[in-house]
């Protein structure tokens, strides 16, 4: 490979040879809209941090469904605002609950739009943290059982698929068992199996009104610093029967995602999170950067290092650059 025997520039002199040598191709088919119901009606709150996404009410949905069917978007994940909280979270397994709503709302206007849901605590709790308090921590075992019956509840509402974000042990086993028992074997569980306790959430806790009141989330949720405990993570739940396999934020952690798709070779999605769109959106507006072409870099970037998946608040924004 010596020059000038090889050139490398050759087979990049027009945009002709370079899209038949590129490696890696990033589709509509890739990308997962968050969406964030809330109680009420009329509601179409701007969410200051992250521009372009808003606190939706149930009634205000049929518009946005219809935008994200249109422009291709397979699929988009549910987060839920409830008007109560408590304790417990217990509104997260109500059958009227937003996210409850939405589905309902969401299979009648569009039944070929693919509806996962996020799996956890924290939006329900009066505390915010992802499951119930004991001895000033999250309890890991009392959790499990909330954690199973908001899963069951969002598969009677129509969930196609359920996505524990909880981080709690366990929990793709008691999600697993008590979908199946309730006739729902046929509901896929996506785990954030390698879920690190990230600054990069801050824009969301303002999103999904789920900022921990106390403490942090450092005793359920991965050190940033580790790969090894990763895999670990990956496989258990795997043997627990999780479908699809999450990395979570994407873009610090993209080592991880290559690691993991090199290691299971097995469905792989990656969360490009709040603070990833927000630092692109806020670079943007400042006119430091070109955000569109930030955009597809990053997105292409994840899917290079082995996601298939990507959860993203640039789905719209993406999939309008894709058809173009
Ligand atoms: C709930 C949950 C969080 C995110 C997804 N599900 C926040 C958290 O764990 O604090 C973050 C998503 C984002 O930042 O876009 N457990
Ligand atoms: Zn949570």
């Amino acid at each position: 490979m010596k020059f000038p025997d090889y050139r490398p520039r050759r087979l990049r002199k027009n945009a002709v040879i370079r899209r038949m040598m590129s490696e890696t191709q990033l589709t509509v088919d890739d990308l997962v809209l968050p969406l964030f119901v809330t109680y009420g009606k009329g509601i179409k709150k701007p969410i200051e941090s992250m521009p372009g996404h808003f606190q939706l009410s149930v009634d205000n949905l049929k518009a946005e469904i219809e935008e994200i069917v249109a422009l291709g978007i397979p699929a988009v994940i549910l987060f839920g605002i409830p008007e109560k909280k408590d304790a417990s979270g217990l509104s997260a397994f109500a059958s009227d609950g937003p996210v409850q709503e939405a589905i309902k709302v969401i299979k009648d206007a569009a039944p070929e739009l693919y509806v996962i849901t996020d799996v956890c605590m924290c939006e329900y709790t009066s505390h915010g943290h992802c499951g119930i308090i004991k001895d000033k921590d999250v309890d890991n075992d009392s959790t499990l059982e909330l954690l199973a019956r908001e899963a069951v509840s969002h598969a009677e509402s129509g969930a196609d698929m359920v996505a524990p974000s909880d981080m709690m042990d366990g929990r793709v086993q008691a999600i697993r068992i008590a979908l199946d028992q309730e006739g729902f074997q046929g509901v896929p569980i996506m785990s954030y199996a390698a879920k690190y306790a990230s600054a990069y959430y801050g824009p969301f806790r303002e999103a999904a009104e789920s900022t921990p009141e106390f403490g942090d989330r450092l005793s359920y949720q991965m050190d940033p610093a580790n790969t090894d405990e990763a895999l670990r993570e990956v496989a258990q739940d795997i043997s627990e029967g999780a479908d699809i396999i999450m990395v979570k934020p994407a873009l610090p952690y993209l080592d991880i995602i290559r690691r993991i798709k090199d290691e299971f070779n097995y469905p792989l999605a990656a969360y490009n999170v709040s603070g990833e769109y927000s630092m692109i959106k806020a670079a943007e507006e400042k006119g430091w950067i070109d955000g569109e072409k930030v955009m597809m870099e990053t997105l292409i970037s994840i899917k290079r290092a082995g996601a298939k998946m990507i959860i993203t608040y640039f789905a719209k924004d993406a999939a309008r650059v894709l058809r173009a």
